[in-house]
C-alpha cells in the first residue's frame, strides 16, 4: 500500500492548497487577458477617466460584449478597479504605472507575452522530457522574442546605466571617453541601444545567433538614429568577431548557451588589455532551497520551457539553467581563464557579475 493512501488528508491544509490552486489557475488564464489588454490598447484607454464598458467600446471601437467580459476578469483579478455605484472601470495610479505606461520601469505586460509564447512550446517540451532533445531559442513563437524584450527592457532602463555600469571598476569612465563595446546574445538589442544612448562617444556591436532578433535590433537602431555607431550582426557567442573590446556584456543569456565556458573563453580573448566582462544573470542563490520562492518559481518554469532546452540544443549542452547561482557562474568564468570575478550589483530579479582576465 502506498504512503499516499495511509496518511490522512488534513482538511485545513487541503483547503489552503486548493485556494492556492484557484489563484494559480486564474493567473494562468489571466496571462491571455493581459496580452489582449495590451495588444488592443485597453489599459491605455482606461488610464484616463473612469468608463463603463459601453464608453470603453465607444472609445476603442471594440465589441462591447467582449469588453464587458474582459473588464470583469480584470476587476476580479485586481488589475483594474470597479466602482459598483457608477458601474465604471478605471486604473489606480499604480495600475496605470504598471499596465498602461510602456516606458515605466515596472511595465508588466511583456512578462505575460513571454509566458504565453513560451507555453506554446509545452507539447514539444513535454516530448523532450522523454527524448532529451533540445529546442533552440529561434524555434519559439514570436511572442517569446517580443515578450522577452518588453519584460527585460524596463529593468535594464532602470538599472543598467544608473547603477550596474557605475558598480563596475573603471568601465563608466572608459565608455564616457569612448570605448568599444560588445553585447553578446543581445536579442533584439534593448540593452545595446540603452547603453549607446547613454555613451555617445562609444561604438557598440550587438551579436546574437538568432537572425530575426538581429534584424529587429538593426531596425530599431535605424529608427532611433543610432545606426552610425551601433551595429547588430548574426554571430554565435563562441565566434563573434573583434579582439579589442573595452567592455563585453551578456544579458540574461549565458545560461542559455550550450557551451558557456567556450563562450566565456572567447569573450576573454576578445577583450582589449584591462577590458571587463559584465555578466547579468537572473537572481538566484546557489542552493535549490534558496530559490524555492515566487521569483524562483518564475525562473525555474521559464528555464524548463526556454533556457534549458536552448542550451541542450547547442554543442556541449551544459544546461546551467536560469537559477545557476553565483558559484556556478564564477566556475564558468574561472574555467575560461578569468582571474578576477565578483558580484558587483543586484536587484530582486538580477545579479550582475564583473570578470577580468
Ligand atoms: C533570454 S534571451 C536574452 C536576450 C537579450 N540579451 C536580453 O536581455 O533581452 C537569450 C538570447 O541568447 C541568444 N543565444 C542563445 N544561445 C546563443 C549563442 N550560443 N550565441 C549567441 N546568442 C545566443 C538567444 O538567441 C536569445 O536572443
Amino acid at each position: 500500500m502506498s504512503t499516499m493512501q495511509t496518511q490522512p488528508v488534513d482538511t485545513d491544509r487541503l483547503n489552503a492548497f486548493l485556494g492556492k490552486f484557484v489563484n494559480d489557475l486564474g493567473a494562468s488564464v489571466h496571462a491571455g487577458m493581459v496580452v489582449i489588454g495590451e495588444k488592443l490598447g485597453l489599459y491605455k484607454a482606461l488610464a484616463g477617466d473612469p468608463m463603463t464598458s459601453k464608453e470603453l467600446a465607444r472609445k476603442t471601437g471594440m465589441d462591447e460584449r467582449y469588453l464587458r467580459e474582459w473588464l470583469a476578469s480584470q476587476a476580479a483579478g485586481g488589475y483594474i478597479t470597479y466602482d459598483d455605484s457608477t458601474h465604471r472601470f478605471s486604473l489606480t495610479p499604480e495600475q496605470a504605472f504598471t499596465l498602461a505606461d510602456g516606458e515605466s520601469p515596472a511595465y508588466l505586460p511583456g512578462a505575460f507575452e513571454l509566458a504565453l509564447g513560451a507555453l506554446a512550446a509545452v507539447p514539444r517540451i513535454a516530448d523532450s522530457f522523454r527524448t532529451g532533445a533540445g529546442m533552440g531559442w529561434h524555434e519559439h513563437a514570436d511572442g517569446v522574442f517580443h515578450g522577452c524584450e518588453k519584460f527585460f527592457r524596463p529593468g535594464y532602463a532602470a538599472n543598467l546605466v544608473t547603477s550596474w555600469i557605475p558598480a563596475l571598476d573603471h568601465v563608466q569612465a572608459k565608455l564616457e571617453r569612448g570605448g568599444r563595446v560588445a553585447d553578446v546574445g543581445c536579442g533584439t538589442g534593448a540593452s545595446t541601444l540603452l547603453m549607446a544612448k547613454a555613451f555617445p562617444k562609444s561604438r557598440f556591436f550587438g551579436f546574437d545567433y538568432h537572425d530575426k532578433s538581429v534584424e529587429a535590433a538593426n531596425e530599431k537602431a535605424r529608427q532611433e538614429g543610432l545606426s552610425d555607431r551601433v551595429t547588430f550582426e548574426v554571430a554565435k557567442a563562441k565566434e563573434f568577431p573583434g579582439n579589442d573590446y573595452d567592455f563585453v556584456a551578456v544579458f540574461d543569456c549565458l545560461h542559455d548557451m550550450g557551451d558557456p565556458i567556450g563562450a566565456a573563453t572567447h569573450v576573454r580573448k576578445s577583450l582589449a588589455p584591462g577590458g571587463t566582462w559584465m555578466i547579468v544573470e537572473p537572481y538566484a542563490g546557489d542552493e535549490l532551497k534558496d530559490n524555492l520562492n515566487p521569483v524562483g518559481r518564475v525562473y525555474y518554469s521559464f528555464s524548463t520551457l526556454l533556457c534549458t532546452p536552448c542550451s541542450r540544443s547547442q554543442e556541449v549542452g551544459l544546461c546551467l539553467g536560469a537559477q545557476a547561482g553565483e558559484a556556478a557562474i564564477r566556475g564558468v568564468a574561472l574555467e575560461a581563464g578569468f582571474s578576477h570575478f565578483r558580484r558587483a550589483a543586484e536587484t530582486p530579479f538580477n545579479i550582475v557579475y564583473e570578470a577580468r582576465a
